[in-house]
């Protein structure tokens, strides 16, 4: 386990942004696993800047996101599907058919799950994982649970989760109750796993999750199993650690 400790965002963000971009100059067809919320939002800016610079492109890569709501329209400011368009997509050149985001709209929701593990196993692996931390140790939506699913599922948000995400809603009603996530044995597989923790407030379940046992209970502790895995705090995350 590589952990990085970062004196603020920016540097943070050049970082992680540097590692991504270091991936697609080697490897231009490499397959992104993306994440969304607030944690990587300053990563995909300075992504951005450096594809408008010309540094790297996105015309072959592909990308899977890691979740959606289910039942919010896509149109939703507040879907993942327009939260990617707003932050990454609309800004640089991948191609449209090379972008995966579950559809939390289908009419068969366990077939919706079935096709997008279909399209995971074309490619057999994503080249690198970008994942942020929910206050309870999920990682994707996989919650706190006496077990955990391998494959893209359905799943009930926990009532801390919805809290924790009222924020981007009018009021804690609107946030919907399910969503559709990637698998945890889906994001094991990752070939490099990048793990973005920020904040006062994720201190202590990131110190929890890197060091305490490894437990269903804190979703993000089985990255401890991961052999590539790199963790980028800043100072407030990564306050219990010194
Ligand atoms: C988002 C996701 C979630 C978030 C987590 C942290 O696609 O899968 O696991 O990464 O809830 O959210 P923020 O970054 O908003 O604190």
């Amino acid at each position: 386990m590589d952990i990085r400790f970062f004196p603020n965002n920016e540097l943070l963000n050049t970082a992680a942004a540097g590692l991504i971009a270091h991936l697609l100059q080697a490897k231009p067809n490499a397959v992104l696993g993306l994440a969304t919320g607030g944690t990587p939002v300053g990563i995909y800016e300075a992504l951005i800047k450096l594809y408008e610079q010309q540094h790297i492109h996105f015309r072959e890569a592909i990308s899977f996101n890691l979740d959606e709501y289910v039942g919010l329209p896509e149109t939703h400011d507040q879907s993942y599907h327009a939260y990617m368009q707003q932050h990454l997509f609309s800004q640089i050149d991948m191609p449209e058919t090379s972008i995966h985001i579950p559809n939390g709209n289908a009419a068969d929701l366990q077939a919706e799950c079935s096709r997008y593990d279909s399209l995971l196993d074309k490619v057999k692996q994503i080249d690198l994982q970008i994942l942020g931390l929910g206050h309870n140790g999920h990682i994707g939506f996989n919650e706190p649970d006496a077990g955990l699913v391998g494959g893209t599922h359905i799943v009930e948000l926990k009532e801390e989760t919805r809290l924790a995400n009222a924020r981007y809603f009018d009021s804690l009603d609107q946030v919907p109750t399910h969503a559709i996530t990637m698998g945890i044995g889906t994001i094991l597989k990752a070939k490099t796993i990048l793990l973005v923790v920020r904040g006062a407030d994720k201190a202590k379940i990131v110190h929890d999750a890197l060091t305490g046992p490894i437990t269903t209970e804190n979703p993000a502790s089985l990255l401890q199993t991961h052999p590539n895995l790199v963790v980028m705090l800043d100072a407030e995350a990564g306050v219990l650690f010194s």
